[in-house]
């Protein structure tokens, strides 16, 4: 398919000289002022733009400026024409964006083979682009099997907790979308991605695949010391985790993620919890956060170690440990969507 260049130029000669020396090999579009360039490009997107600098109305610097300030528009390549070399000109151009010069009067096979070059580069630019794009998805998606797949193992060996990774990640979306719309700890959650923050909770209990078989699902109460050794499970998390980073070199935003809810989940904010005794604001927001959802979940589900609480007495129990436990401005947001909770998975 022929490819399409837009050649924007006040002076009606050289758009004149331009069409003919392109139009055998490209669709030439010309124009005489960058508002009938802006006007048409909403229609027909070029792939290449041959800028005048010297126009009245609006200059090729102020065109180009707009051009690279639109989305859409910014990966078009725009070649700038000049009628005379002037280095201060040239370095503002490229600073802008602009990708080549052309001198006026045009040299035919200056003008044809820039074109033909900056073309060809264009497309190699776009095809590996896309190329990482569908990498990027692949591996996307690689990662949530992944992730899955391991939620899945800690879920079959912990037999009490059912499909706890499952709604702990449903609820974790309630509460973290109700803290955004009640501007609760909404700018440090603005930053994150939220698609990726509650598929990294899934990880949350992943150190529990270090606990023997025996002391996880005993069924009855843990003595102090298989208590003390289930406890490791938040360090043993953050290890495997840092694993995992080891791995991938790099800090990705997931393994960070993971490993803050699984080392501070059972952080209270009275400083009593595990595994480092942190209180208040010095627990992570993501260990304040799972804290009220995984004890909400382990209150409602059966244990090996316990019957199951009704919703309402859950909320309770939860409301009673508020500030002991709990961020209260959490708990407070977790009290206005209880019933959402309870609605996710009756
Ligand atoms: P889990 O069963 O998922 O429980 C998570 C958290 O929910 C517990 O953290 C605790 O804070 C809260 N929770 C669970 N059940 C109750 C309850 O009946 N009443 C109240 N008020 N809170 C409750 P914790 O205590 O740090 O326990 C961490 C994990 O250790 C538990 O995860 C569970 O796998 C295991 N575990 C704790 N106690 C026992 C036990 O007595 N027997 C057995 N077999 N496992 C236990
Ligand atoms: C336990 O009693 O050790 C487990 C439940 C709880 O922490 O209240
Ligand atoms: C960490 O920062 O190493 C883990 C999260 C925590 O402070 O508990
Ligand atoms: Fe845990």
């Amino acid at each position: 398919m022929q490819k399409t260049v837009f050649v924007v130029d006040d002076n009606e000669i050289n758009l004149t000289i331009a069409n003919e020396v392109l139009k055998g090999q490209y669709k030439v579009m010309t124009m005489p002022s960058a508002s009938k360039m802006f006007a048409l490009i909403e229609k027909v997107v070029p792939n290449i733009i041959l800028l005048d600098i010297e126009m009245p109305e609006m200059d090729g610097f102020e065109a180009l400026k707009r051009i690279k300030n639109n989305a859409a528009l910014a990966d078009i390549p725009v070649i700038f024409l000049t009628a005379m070399t002037d280095s201060d000109v040239e370095a503002r151009g490229f600073q802008l964006g602009v990708i080549d010069f052309i001198t006026k009067p045009f040299s035919p096979p200056v003008l044809i083979n820039r074109i033909k070059t900056h073309l060809e580069i264009d497309e190699v630019i776009r095809e590996r682009t896309s190329l990482l794009h569908q990498k990027t998805v692949q591996l996307q998606k690689l990662q949530n099997s992944m992730v899955s797949v391991i939620a899945d193992m800690i879920e079959n060996r912990d037999e009490g907790t059912g499909n706890h990774i499952e709604r702990t990640t449903t609820y974790i979306r309630i509460l973290i979308d109700a803290m955004i719309i009640r501007k609760v700890y909404a700018e440090e959650l603005s930053v994150m991605d939220l698609d990726l923050l509650c598929s990294s909770a899934r990880l949350h209990d992943v150190g529990k695949i270090a606990i023997p078989d025996a002391i996880l699902n005993k069924p009855g109460k843990l003595t102090t010391e298989e208590y003390e050794i289930m406890k490791t499970h938040s360090i043993q998390g953050e290890r495997i985790i840092d694993q995992m980073a080891l791995h991938v070199g790099s800090n990705v935003e997931f393994l960070t993620n993971a490993k803050l809810f699984a080392g501070s989940h059972h952080e209270r904010w009275d400083g009593k919890g595990y595994p480092r005794g942190l209180d208040r604001l010095n627990i992570p927001l993501h260990g304040r956060i799972m804290a009220v959802v995984d004890v909400y979940d382990a209150l409602v589900s059966k244990r090996p170690y316990k019957d199951p609480f009704s919703p309402e007495e859950a909320v309770n129990i939860i409301m009673d440990s508020t500030g002991e436990m709990f961020d209260p401005l959490i708990v407070e947001v977790f009290n206005e969507v209880k019933e959402q909770f309870k609605a996710a998975f009756i």
